[in-house]
């Protein structure tokens, strides 16, 4: 199982890209923003982290043909080669606070595409500079830096949006048509999973003896604002990192951006009013190997009953396929979700079209594609118009939130957590509430937003 998800997951990766086309920008009028009028059609990019997800970055926002980038930042100058051969001459740095200082008025944007407990401090830093940011997926590492990049967006005034492609392509967008649509009626439970697992690259379960660290990697820039640790060759850089839990977000985070997305669009949820984890244990360095979160969410009016069940599942757990009514022949995809209306299911694979259940009941239903959008020309048209997307920040900080605080009831299996979105604390468990944010290694502190 192990190696069919790895590829997968990587497949998966190089399939967005291919199947991404390009469209005009569809994004909603932001009358308060001026940021972004003084671009004269053009923009310049910094981007950080220039290699494996940042190559797709580079690539796919460099293919806009009003960007310039001014600046290529990565830790490890071994990575430079693949953005170098597409855009050449870009000037190089090994360090983000170096390359936003000297770059100063000389770049409006900014692409984040490092491992995750650095993307907060790097967009904020960026964001704070008045630069407009495209941000990698999980948006952040916990529940406290997704509310600060709201917060930091929503106070300097940017053009935001977080790295969940998928959000943009036809698959999801006719997914959250459908369920807009009514064609299931109101909803009335979720089910969203994906096949790998929290531990599943290294599978370790504590760190292993150091190695010496290649001389094109700047240690102490990767580790970041986590706590120091020995390098060790192959377990965390590259990819690796997202086992463990001081770098990384485990399955959900990997996957619950991409996944709850299109559920969080389709029925207006966003806060939930209580979450509880269930898994095969956990330690203090990965994530457990699987799990299921249970999500309780506040009704809106696109879902049925006074709240709505959102239960996320990974690392090989899945729903009942009872439950989606779907012929005996058929089966669940290996992730996706499964959507439970008044009047009929969506099974919606990741990513794959919406299909469906029961078939009896829709089989002449005529499912009509919603287009195609590029996510990442959809935020450079964005800025240059001075209007803000649906992926920004405002709602990709919220989502993020709801992935993060799955993981925080990862630390207290068993136990329903009752947020207190509001007051940005967890109301029943003091311990679980103070693990909504993380310690920061002296040097590499995150300022909440003023
Ligand atoms: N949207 C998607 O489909 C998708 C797919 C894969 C990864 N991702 C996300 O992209 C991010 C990167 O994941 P990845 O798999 O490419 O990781 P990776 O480790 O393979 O690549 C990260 C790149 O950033 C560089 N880097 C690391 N720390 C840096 C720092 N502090 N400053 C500058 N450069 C730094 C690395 O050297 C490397 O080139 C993660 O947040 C991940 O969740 C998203």
């Amino acid at each position: 199982m192990k190696n069919l998800l790895e590829s997968n997951h990587r497949a998966s990766r190089r399939q967005f890209l291919q199947t991404t086309a390009m469209g005009a920008a569809a994004s909603i009028a932001f009358p308060a923003l001026v940021r972004g009028a003084n671009l004269n059609g053009r923009l310049q990019v910094a981007s950080v982290g220039v290699n494996g997800m940042g190559f797709s970055d580079v690539s796919s926002i460099g293919s806009h043909k009003a960007v310039k980038f001014v600046g290529f930042c990565d830790v490890d100058t071994a990575r430079f080669d693949k953005a170098d051969k597409a855009f050449p001459g870009v000037p190089h740095f090994q360090d983000f606070r170096e390359m936003f200082s000297k770059l100063g008025g000389q770049f409006d944007a900014a692409s984040v595409s490092t491992p995750d407990h650095m993307h907060a401090y790097i967009a904020l830093d960026a964001m704070r500079r008045g630069k407009h940011v495209f941000c990698q997926k999980p948006l952040t590492h916990t529940v406290w830096e997704s509310r600060q990049m709201r917060l930091q967006a929503e106070q300097s005034k940017v053009i935001t949006q977080m790295g969940n492609q998928i959000h943009s392509h036809k698959e999801y967008r006719t997914a959250v048509k459908l369920v807009r649509d009514g064609v299931i009626g109101k909803v009335k439970a979720v089910h969203s999973w994906v096949g790998v697992q929290g531990n599943n690259y290294s599978k370790l379960q504590a760190p292993p003896a150091p190695g010496s660290v290649p001389a094109s990697l700047n240690w102490e820039i990767w580790v970041g604002t986590a706590p120091m640790r020995d390098y060790a060759p192959d377990v965390y850089h590259p990819f690796k990192w997202r086992d463990w839990q001081d770098f990384g977000s485990g399955a959900l985070g990997d996957f619950g951006c991409h996944i709850l997305d299109p559920i969080f669009t389709a029925l207006d949820i966003r806060e939930p009013l209580s979450v509880r984890a269930e898994h095969d244990g956990i330690n203090q360095q990965v994530w457990p190997s699987s799990e299921t979160v249970h999500y309780i969410f506040p009704a809106t009016r696109f879902t049925a009953g006074p709240t709505l069940p959102v239960t996320w599942s990974d690392g090989g757990r899945q729903p009942d396929q009872a439950l989606a009514q779907m012929p005996s022949s058929a089966k669940l995809p290996g992730s996706g979700s499964l959507i439970i209306g008044e009047g009929g299911n969506i099974v919606l694979p990741h990513v794959g079209m919406p299909q469906l259940y029961p078939v009896e009941k829709f089989q002449s239903f005529d499912v009509k594609p919603e287009s195609q959008l590029s996510h990442w020309h959809v935020w450079v048209d964005a800025v240059l118009a001075g209007k803000k997307t649906s992926d920004g920040f405002d709602y990709a900080g919220p989502l993020a939130e709801a992935v993060q605080l799955g993981n925080v009831a990862a630390r207290f299996p068993g136990q329903e957590l009752k947020w207190d979105a509001k007051a940005l604390r967890i109301a029943n468990h003091a311990e679980a509430s103070a693990r909504l944010t993380k310690r920061y290694r002296q040097g590499w502190e995150i300022h909440a937003v003023a």
